[in-house]
């Protein structure tokens, strides 16, 4: 897909990663670019810079989800590129215990992480599929294919993200609706900033939002399903595939190291 000319929607949009693909489309020519965000003035901010409309959305609530979309698609027009980008991620309180993330932690995160992209989709799709067109871009991460050390919910709740975005791309393909999952590692965001300076990913190359932005217009043209703007992801996925042991065990040695 080319973005010029179209109706793209992005969630997150406030900042970070979400920002920089509202800047990204705008400068590639976008017809309108909504920026959604639950920081209502944040979003506002950057629709002002790129000429869009922002909207106060929460992701994880499927009711604000479906207004936000029906609104867009009433006042603006079809949705082209939706961009489900909103993502949040909660440390283990106790680094040393998998299984001590409380349950809220839990609820909050398959809520934002997983459930974000299919209050999405139930919304996008019924008119993707009636135009036969459309274009699902769920960011994802790095941590969706291989792990991420310190954090139980973001891994398995990044797991569950990309398990939808497959059945996705499967069920929807004969309905002419393209998907694909940015997976990202490291990116110079709030959310790293935020992370435990230990996380190893941290530290094998973070790369900026806008490199991210570049790697999303450039998947988007070759219509690839796995964007990976780390390409190093794509070594680590075979060596996981050929030996799930082996990487485990550089995983496990990983994080010794990280524990210093
Ligand atoms: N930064 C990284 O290293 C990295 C790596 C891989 C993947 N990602 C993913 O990229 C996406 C964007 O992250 P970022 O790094 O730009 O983080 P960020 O924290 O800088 O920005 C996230 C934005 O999402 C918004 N948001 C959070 N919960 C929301 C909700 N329920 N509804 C609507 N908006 C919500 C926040 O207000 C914020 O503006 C996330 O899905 C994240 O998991 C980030």
């Amino acid at each position: 897909m080319d973005v010029r000319g179209k109706i793209v929607v992005v969630t997150g949009a406030a900042q970070g990663i979400g920002r920089a693909l509202c800047e990204r489309f705008h400068a590639e020519g976008a017809a309108k670019v909504i920026a959604a965000d639950l920081n209502a003035e944040g979003a506002a901010d950057v629709a002002a810079s790129v000429g869009g409309l922002a909207f106060s959305c929460d992701v994880s609530q499927a009711d604000e989800v479906a207004q936000m979309v029906d609104r867009v698609q009433t006042d603006i027009g079809p949705i082209d590129l939706y961009c489900s980008n909103a993502g949040i991620l909660d440390k283990d309180p106790d680094f040393d215990n998998a299984a001590s993330a409380p349950d809220e932690s839990w609820a909050r995160s398959w809520a934002v992480n997983v459930m974000g992209h299919v209050h999405a989709a139930r919304a996008v799709l019924p008119s993707m599929r009636a135009r036969r067109e459309g274009y699902f871009l769920a960011t994802v991460s790095a941590a969706g294919l291989l792990s991420q050390i310190g954090s139980a919910t973001y891994s398995t709740t990044k797991h569950a993200a990309l398990g939808f975005c497959e059945h996705l791309a499967i069920a929807h393909r004969d309905d002419g609706i393209r998907v694909s999952a940015l997976c990202p590692q490291g990116v110079d965001t709030a959310m790293a900033r935020g992370a435990d300076a230990r996380t190893p990913a941290l530290l094998d190359g973070l790369l900026s939002p806008q490199t991210v932005a570049e790697a999303v217009v450039q998947g988007l043209a070759a219509e690839r399903f796995l964007i990976l703007p780390h390409p190093q992801v794509a070594q680590y996925m075979r060596n996981k595939a050929e030996n799930y042991d082996r990487w485990l065990g550089g995983m496990i040695k990983l994080r010794r190291a990280s524990r210093g």
